[in-house]
């Protein structure tokens, strides 16, 4: 079974840097986390790059969405300069320059697939085949994520050996036949939806349980001590202050 550390970098550090950006991976290394989460979704020539959003307008200097711009359009962005001055210049990674990142600083990985819509199984298989073609043979494998179910359902039948976490935001009445039907290994769970009752319901199908997105240090240690597993938070320094690691 993979470990957990107790607090993973969201969107890198969203707090402190860019998301979704190399520049935010370092932020977060430099801060101590040793796991990051980054959204993976694919320009519209296929290339699996790191954006959260549908559009590039919130997070980069230009407009449009992702599906509608091949990987040079979305290259030419700047990706920093909205965070800050200090970031300007900064670039929409490729996956392939993340892992090489992740890899360089030893940091474990989420990979939360996160498709423009129609495109869940591409996304899934463009990734996963990224991934498995650059994944050191000695490294523990990465976590691999989604709130689509065909990617995952993708992630199970094209990578089965790589752990996968079923990503809930609101959950469905069936989520536990879900979980079961997807053999995941994580339920990951949207803290403002769920309380000690729901959270109970979750350990006790033997999952680790993963929070997102915790960035009040004293919720975080409330998380852990119910025996949730790890939390995803935009201020990785000031979590782990008082997780550790
Ligand atoms: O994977 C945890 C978390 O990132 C899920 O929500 O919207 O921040 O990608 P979101
Ligand atoms: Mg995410």
């Amino acid at each position: 079974m993979i470990r957990f550390p107790r607090t993973i970098g969201h969107r890198g550090a969203r707090g402190y840097a860019p998301e979704n950006t190399l520049a935010g991976i370092r932020t977060a290394a430099e801060q101590g986390v040793c796991w990051v989460e980054v959204d993976v979704k694919l320009t519209r020539d296929g290339v699996p790059i790191l954006m959260h959003d549908d559009t590039v307008d919130r997070t980069t200097d230009g407009r449009g969405t992702v599906a509608s711009m091949d990987f040079a359009d979305l290259r030419r962005l700047d990706a920093g300069k909205p965070f800050g001055p200090e970031f300007a210049g900064e670039k929409i990674p490729t996956l392939e320059e993340t892992l090489a990142l992740v890899f360089e600083l030893g940091l474990g990985i989420n990979l939360e697939i996160k498709p423009c819509p129609g495109r869940e199984e591409e996304t899934a298989y463009k990734a996963l085949d990224t991934a498995r073609a650059l994944w050191p043979a000695d490294r523990p494998p990465p976590l691999i994520s989604s709130f689509e179910l065909p990617s995952l359902e993708v992630a199970l039948a094209h990578a089965p050996e790589w752990p996968r976490g079923y990503l809930i935001d609101r959950r469905p009445a069936d989520w536990a036949a879900i979980a079961d039907r997807l053999e995941a290994t994580t339920l990951n769970v949207n803290a403002r939806r769920e309380d000690e009752r729901s959270i109970a319901a979750y350990l006790a199908t033997g999952r680790p349980v993963l929070v997102y997105t915790v960035n009040d240090p004293a919720q975080a240690r409330r998380l852990i001590d119910l025996g949730v597993s790890a939390v995803f938070t935009d201020y990785p320094r000031d979590v782990l202050a008082v997780l550790g690691d």
